[in-house]
């Protein structure tokens, strides 16, 4: 089975603690069901969610995410065959204000669309190296 990951990013609307919970319950039950797992950065300036699991399921599931009236402006930046997950062990972590993605203010001056797909990506190696970290003991 080849395995997809797509990277994406949004501008919430109508962003509230409870807008967000439907939203993850949805997508981790979901998710769980047709093998799909990965990882959404939340804020209320910027969604960034990464998807990875069999291309055709990753697929359909970003074009549904892209008619939701619950964000706009999406736009996808890393779409592509990889060989393994980097985030196998959850079916939609949930990362709330994460520090090392860009400031509000870059989001303010556009660092969406200057985003490279190597900087995206970079966003979700820290935070994959942060829960994979070994505990403190
Ligand atoms: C930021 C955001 C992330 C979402 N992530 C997922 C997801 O990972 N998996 C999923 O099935 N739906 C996700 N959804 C929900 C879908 O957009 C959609 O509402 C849901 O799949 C139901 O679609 P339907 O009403 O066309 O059946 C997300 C929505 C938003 C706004």
């Amino acid at each position: 089975m080849s395995l997809y990951r797509m990277i994406y990013t949004s501008r919430p609307f109508g962003f509230d603690s409870g807008t967000l919970n439907g939203i993850l319950v949805h997508a981790q039950q979901e998710n769980a069901r047709v093998g799909i797992t990965g990882a959404l950065i939340c804020r209320e300036d910027i969604y960034l969610q990464l998807l990875e699991g069999p291309e055709g399921e990753v697929k359909k599931t970003v074009e549904r995410i892209k008619r939701d009236d619950r964000h706009l402006e999406v736009v996808v930046h890393v779409e592509k065959a990889v060989s393994e997950r980097m985030f196998g062990k959850w079916a939609m972590l949930h990362d709330p204000a994460a520090t090392w993605i860009w400031s509000r203010a870059e989001v303010t001056d556009d660092a969406v669309e200057r985003a490279t797909a190597a900087e995206v990506e970079g966003f979700f190696d820290k935070l994959c190296d942060a829960h994979n970290a070994p505990d403190i003991t």
